[in-house]
């Protein structure tokens, strides 16, 4: 990136925000202000010093809502849905990325800023987003095969059902997320991420159950949780 650019970034980041506050949340101001939190190591730090001391209620306004929705129903397969994820689930994921324990690629560019978070912050956050209206159902093909992965696992391959953690309809529990309704493709990526050691410290369950699905396997049974829930 060239030298102005990279300089002028902190004052891009702040009148994208301006100005999204008066043209509300447009795709450009959205893609202005991720750019400038992600490019540049500089503004990601400021942005996260000034989080510090803003109550939780105006970070998901002014920060999570970029990315993940104001009700953290997500549009883009990129960032995750939080709407309706378990609240001690989201507690410690928040934790892991504050901690940079959660590492793989996209972990480190969009979520490794937030390490200035307090621990009252944290759980605000995860109240507010366990709160909102669950996830809605992705329109998906039906799909038979992800459909048997998902209750009855593939015993051939000494592969669980998911169910039997992530429950019937997919709504997870306590530190086990929901998976319902969430983006397919978001989902494809956290098994892939499962299946390389060590990139998400709580995912010794999920590694030994995902580390011999297969790719097809993968794409199926993530397009049937997308499916699932309101
Ligand atoms: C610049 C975009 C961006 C912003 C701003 C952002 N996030 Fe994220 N967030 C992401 C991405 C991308 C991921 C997925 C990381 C991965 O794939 O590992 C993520 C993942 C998460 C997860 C894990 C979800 C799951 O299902 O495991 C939580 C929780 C989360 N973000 C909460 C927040 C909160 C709270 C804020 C505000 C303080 C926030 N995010 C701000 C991009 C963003
Ligand atoms: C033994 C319990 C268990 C079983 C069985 C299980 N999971 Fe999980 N899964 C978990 C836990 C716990 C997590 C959270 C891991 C973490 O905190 O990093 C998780 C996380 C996930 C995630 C990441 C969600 C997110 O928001 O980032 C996906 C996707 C997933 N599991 C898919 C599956 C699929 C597909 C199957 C079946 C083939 C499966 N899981 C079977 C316990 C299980």
């Amino acid at each position: 990136m060239a030298e102005p650019v990279t300089r002028r970034l902190p004052t891009l980041l702040m009148e994208a925000c301006d100005m999204r506050r008066s043209i509300n949340r447009s795709h450009l101001t959205l893609a202005l202000c991720v750019v400038a939190l992600v490019g540049c190591t500089d503004t990601r730090d400021r942005a996260s010093q000034k989080t510090a001391s803003m109550p939780a209620l105006a970070l998901v306004n002014d920060v999570c809502s970029l990315c993940h929705g104001l009700t953290g129903e997500s549009v883009s397969p990129l960032f995750p849905k939080l709407a309706g994820q378990q609240k001690d689930y989201l507690k410690q994921q928040l934790t892991d990325f504050k901690n940079h324990t959660r590492m793989d690629k996209a972990s480190t560019q969009y979520m490794w800023g937030f390490t200035h978070l307090t621990e009252s912050q944290i759980t605000e956050l995860a109240d507010y987003y366990s709160k909102q209206p669950a996830m809605q159902a992705e329109a998906e093909t039906p799909d038979a095969r992800g459909e048997l992965i998902f209750r009855h696992g593939v015993p051939e391959s000494g592969i669980a059902q998911c169910s039997a953690c992530h429950g019937a309809e997919g709504r997870g529990h306590g530190q086990t997320p929901r998976v319902a309704g969430q983006h397919a493709a978001y989902m494809v990526r956290q098994i892939q991420v499962f299946q390389q050691a060590d990139l998400r410290e709580r995912g010794d369950l999920t590694s030994q159950i995902a580390h011999t699905l297969s790719d097809a396997d993968a794409e199926a049974v993530a397009h049937y949780m997308a499916r699932l829930g309101p």
